[in-house]
């Protein structure tokens, strides 16, 4: 029987399954199903820069209740479904103390004082990890990215001084070079990355003429994104990649680690699916590796990426000029699902 344990930043695993950030870790029911279901890790749910400033505008709205405020000063935080951080921290705390399986915090803060603040203080709930949510989405024209990302790499670097857990660092694509940013991240200290983080979409309903945010969930082809980057940041440096989005099957574990990952993050497959799908998807990972033969995921992971591939190209842009030498290649073949 196949051996699926991996060791995660450091951390010890079960299996490479980590069930990401979401509603689905937002509560210890979910996390006790979650665990039975054999999940490997689970990342809680992030602590966001708005919920600590919200509390903390309500706490300075409380002593300067007389005060004269703008009215609009109230409209400035997005009504939040969380409560506030100390709420989050508490609940952090139960979370680590009743999950047997590890734990990691997440954080998405936009000040600095903020993001060390609050790290020190997830790590002091006994997590076992934390997990930079790096969610920035381009906001305007004049924002240049070598200020952005230098800033990033930055805080990485002290962030890795400010606590003792392993920090991770989970990424967008909206960078220029992503390979590059995570060059530097990794120089920085960062013990993992996760790539990536799936961002919420804006959508406008026409009938309405209104702006709407709709949640959306990932697609069972999404994962080709994470899988190209894997491959080609295997062997490229001393963090582990934790390959995110699109993960829905044992066989897009499979992948993914033979891509180059240490370990994977599921989220939609579970919203979509149940918590019970974990056991399935793990059921069919561990069957493909007993039908490969591979005892253990070192024997295979790296296998295919663009490192130790016999195809290096597949990761390149190399790989459209193939497909336009031989274009029956594609005109030929019945289209399938995945296509
Ligand atoms: C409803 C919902 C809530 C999420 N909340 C968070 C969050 O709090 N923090 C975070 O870093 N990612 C959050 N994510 C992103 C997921 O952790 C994950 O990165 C993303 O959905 C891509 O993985 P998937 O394709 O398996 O869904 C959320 C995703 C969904 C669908």
């Amino acid at each position: 029987m196949a051996d699926l344990r991996t060791i995660y930043m450091g951390i010890p695993l079960r299996n490479p399954l980590i069930v990401g950030a979401s509603p689905l870790t937002a509560n210890l029911e979910s996390i006790k199903r979650i665990e039975e279901m054999g999940a490997g890790a689970l990342v809680t749910y992030s602590l966001f820069e708005e919920q600590i400033q919200l509390e903390r505008f309500e706490f300075d709205e409380s002593l300067h209740r007389e005060d004269c405020r703008n009215a609009e000063m109230i409209t400035v935080f997005p009504k939040m479904e969380h409560g506030g951080p100390q709420e989050h921290l508490m609940w952090v705390r139960m979370a680590k103390k009743s999950a047997r399986i590890p734990v990691i915090a997440s954080l998405n803060a936009v000040n600095k004082e903020t993001w060390f603040e609050y790290a020190k203080l997830l790590e002091e709930t006994g997590v076992d990890g934390l997990e930079c949510n790096l969610f920035a989405s381009p906001k305007n024209v004049q924002q240049e990215n070598i200020t952005a990302e230098s800033e990033q790499i930055e805080l990485i670097k002290k962030l890795r001084q400010a606590v003792t857990i392993p920090v991770s660092v989970k990424l967008s694509f909206f960078y220029t070079n992503p390979l590059s940013l995570v060059r530097r991240m990794d120089e920085a200290g960062a013990a993992a990355f996760v790539l990536f983080n799936r961002l919420f979409d804006p959508d406008i309903d026409v009938n309405q003429e209104k702006n709407v945010s709709l949640l959306s969930l990932s697609h069972e082809t999404d994962y080709r994104l994470p899988l190209r980057y894997t491959g080609l940041l295997e062997g490229t440096i001393k963090a582990d990649i934790c390959s995110s989005t699109g993960v829905f099957t044992g066989e897009d574990i499979a992948r993914m680690i033979l891509a180059g990952a240490t370990a994977v993050q599921t989220v939609s497959a579970l919203l979509r699916y149940g918590s019970a799908h974990i056991q399935t998807m793990l059921k069919q990972f561990e069957e493909w590796m007993d039908r490969r033969g591979y005892s253990t995921l070192a024997s295979f992971r790296g296998k295919l990426s663009q490192r130790y591939s016999s195809e290096p190209w597949a990761y390149t842009r190399a790989q459209y000029v193939k497909l336009l030498m031989d274009p029956r290649g594609i005109m030929d073949k019945p289209l399938s699902r995945k296509d």
